[in-house]
C-alpha cells in the first residue's frame, strides 16, 4: 500500500477532525488570496478525503480536481456535493489514485494542495515530485500539516487526553505508525522541499477552530480507534491501554464532559520552483 488509505474512516473522519461553521471557507478565501486565484486557477489536492478542505472550492465553482486512494472517502465528499446547494459544478474531477502516481500530465495544475497527508505516505519525496512534475511553470505546491504545532494552547483537555494516550503506548512499548514514522512537522516538509530545489516559504493563512470537544469525547474517538496512528494496535494492547487511560481521565479531569474550542492558525509550507 502506497500510504494509509481511509477507508475504515469514511464514516466517522468529519468527526475527528471536522472544523468549526465557516472556518473551511475561510481557508478557501486564504489560499485563493495566497495564489492570487483567478477563475482559470487549476488546483488539485492530493490526498483530498471527505473534502474538508475541497468542498468551500467546489460550492465556489473553482476548476478543482481531488485524489485519493479511499474511494469510501470520496463517496462521502460526492454525497456532499450532491447535497450542497446550487452545487451543479462541472468544474471538479475526483479521481481514485495513488499521489506518488498522479494521473496526469506534466504542467497541467497551478496550484497542488496537500492538507494532513504528508505523515501518511510512504515515500514523502516522491509525493512532492509527482506535484512538481503536474505543476505548471511558476505553480505552488502548498503543505499544510494540519497538526498539533497550528495550536496555540497545548494545556486543552482534548489534546491532554491524546498527548497521554500516546504517553501510555510508549510506557507499555506498543508502536504506532505515528511513532515508527513520528509526527512529520512543517520544519521536515520545508527540509523535503529545498532537497527538491524548492523555493520556500512558511504563512499562517487563516486562523481556525475546530468543533468544539471534550476530555471525555476525545478519549471516546481514541478508544473507538478513530485515529490512523491505533489502526495496526493488537485487542489486547489496546484494551489495557484503554484501561489506563480511563484511569488517568478519571484522576485528572473535575468534569470530563466540558466542551472546549481548539483553536489554532492554518500554517501553509509552500514551495515553488524557478
Ligand atoms: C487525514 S486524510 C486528509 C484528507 C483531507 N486532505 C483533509 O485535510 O481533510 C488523508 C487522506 O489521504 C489519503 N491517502 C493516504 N495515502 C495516500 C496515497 N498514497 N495516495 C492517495 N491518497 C492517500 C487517505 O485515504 C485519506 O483520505
Amino acid at each position: 500500500m502506497p500510504g494509509v488509505t481511509f477507508d475504515r474512516a469514511a464514516t466517522f473522519y468529519d468527526a475527528t477532525r471536522g472544523y468549526a461553521p465557516g472556518v473551511a471557507e475561510r481557508i478557501h478565501e486564504a489560499v485563493r488570496a495566497y495564489v492570487g486565484a483567478t477563475s482559470e486557477t487549476r488546483f488539485l489536492e492530493i490526498g483530498v478525503g471527505t473534502g474538508r478542505i475541497a468542498l468551500p472550492f467546489i460550492q465556489a465553482d473553482d476548476d478543482y480536481t481531488g485524489v485519493d486512494l479511499s474511494n469510501a472517502m470520496l463517496d462521502v465528499l460526492r454525497a456532499k456535493i450532491r447535497q450542497s446547494p446550487g452545487a451543479a459544478s462541472n468544474r471538479y474531477a475526483l479521481y481514485q489514485a495513488d499521489v506518488m502516481a498522479l494521473p496526469f500530465p506534466a504542467a497541467t495544475f497551478d496550484v497542488v494542495l496537500a492538507v494532513h497527508i504528508m505523515h501518511l505516505v510512504d515515500d514523502r519525496q516522491q509525493t512532492i515530485r509527482e506535484a512538481r512534475r503536474v505543476l505548471k511553470p511558476g505553480g505552488v505546491f502548498i503543505s499544510a500539516a494540519d497538526g498539533p504545532e497550528d495550536h496555540e494552547d497545548e494545556e486543552i483537555p482534548a489534546r491532554q487526553v491524546r498527548m497521554r494516550w500516546l504517553e501510555i503506548l510508549e510506557e507499555m512499548q506498543v508502536s504506532t505508525s505515528t511513532a515508527r514514522s513520528g509526527w512529520i512537522t512543517d520544519e521536515i516538509v520545508v527540509g523535503d522541499l529545498q532537497q527538491l530545489g524548492a523555493q520556500t516559504e512558511v504563512v499562517h493563512l487563516a486562523p481556525y477552530h475546530r468543533t468544539p470537544v471534550s476530555a471525555r469525547q476525545m478519549a471516546n474517538l481514541i478508544e473507538a480507534r478513530m485515529f490512523s496512528s491505533d489502526w495496526e494496535t493488537s485487542e489486547a494492547d489496546h484494551a489495557e491501554a484503554t484501561r489506563r487511560l480511563e484511569q488517568w481521565l478519571a484522576a485528572t479531569f473535575d468534569d470530563p464532559t466540558e466542551l472546549y474550542d481548539m483553536r489554532g492558525d492554518f500554517i501553509a509550507v509552500a514551495g515553488r520552483w524557478g
